[in-house]
């Protein structure tokens, strides 16, 4: 099942006061889609809407920590009921925190797993049910790279995004033959400057070196919901890295770690 036409599509983003979540609520919004938004910065999110609403007026927001874990049940009915319901789940929150493994307590540890992984899933496990009723609905998950290459110097958030991986590609197996689709997407390096705008060929070729803008990405992950692909890949080029990558893990992290001592990955 793919997605045809936006004009009818209700979308929740979370984590879309900046970067790539506000990218993406615009673009959908362009495209007529009602857009709900969330995230804790408030006069972050107001900016967003008011963009959103020029052209899908209907476009909520709603000011919530992610990581409270409690309260997600109860603001997905919320959004539900506010939005109409959600046909499209865009789970985008998340922290980028690098950090040694053996500098990394457990309790940041703990932090990243619940905003990371954690929340992402309850999120979902609370919105599925409307969905398989319904016999539609989307969820994306944006990953990382970083859960392909387990990256040295940043343990914690590859961890955690390598749970949230392995979750949601078991969930989808699980739920492969019913309605729900799900779009696993694994950015490599993003630029977050929303004024900063390129072609969307740089998507497909380019090396994973230089930062992609925000707004194509979020085009990319349109036309993947558009197309009804599982996998995404931003660049695309990094599916090839991840696949040689996946036919000599020893050799992989053999480079990767020679990247980490000369200071490459810092
Ligand atoms: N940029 C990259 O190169 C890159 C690469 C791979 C993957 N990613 C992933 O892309 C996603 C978006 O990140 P980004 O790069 O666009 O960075 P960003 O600009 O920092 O966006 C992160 C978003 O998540 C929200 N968020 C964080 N913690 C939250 C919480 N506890 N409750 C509610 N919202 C929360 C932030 O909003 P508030 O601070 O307002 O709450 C913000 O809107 C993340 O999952 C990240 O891991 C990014």
């Amino acid at each position: 099942m793919t997605v045809k036409a936006w004009e009818n599509q209700r979308v929740l983003v979370t984590g879309a006061s900046s970067g790539i979540g506000a990218a993406i609520a615009r673009d959908l919004a362009a495209q007529g889609a009602t857009v709900g938004i969330c995230a804790r910065r408030t006069e972050l999110l107001d900016t967003v809407l008011d963009d959103c609403r020029k052209t899908a007026p209907a476009s909520r927001a709603w000011t919530i920590d992610l990581s409270d874990l409690d309260g997600l049940e109860a603001f997905v009915r919320r959004v539900e009921d506010e939005l109409g319901g959600i046909d499209v789940l865009v789970n985008n929150a998340g922290v980028t925190l690098g950090g040694d493994a053996l500098a990394t307590p457990l309790a940041a540890l703990e932090a990243q797993l619940r905003i990371n992984y954690l929340s992402p899933v309850q999120l979902t496990l609370a919105a599925l049910p409307a969905m398989r009723e319904r016999g539609s609905g989307h969820v994306v998950v944006i990953s990382s790279m970083a859960a392909r290459t387990s990256t040295p110097g940043e343990a914690a958030y590859a961890a955690a995004k390598s749970a949230l991986t392995s979750y949601f590609e078991a969930l989808a197996g699980e739920l492969w033959f019913e309605a729900v689709r799900f779009h696993l997407v694994y950015p490599a390096l993003i630029g977050l400057d929303p004024d900063v705008d390129g072609d969307d060929e740089l998507a497909e070729s380019s090396t994973g070196e230089a930062h992609i803008p925000a707004p194509v990405m979020a085009r990319a992950v349109r036309r993947q919901l558009e197309r009804g692909d599982f996998e995404l890949y931003v660049p695309r080029t990094m599916q090839d890295f991840v696949a040689r990558r996946s036919r000599n893990v020893t050799k992989a992290t053999e480079f990767m770690a020679s990247l980490y001592r000369d200071g490459t990955l810092h």
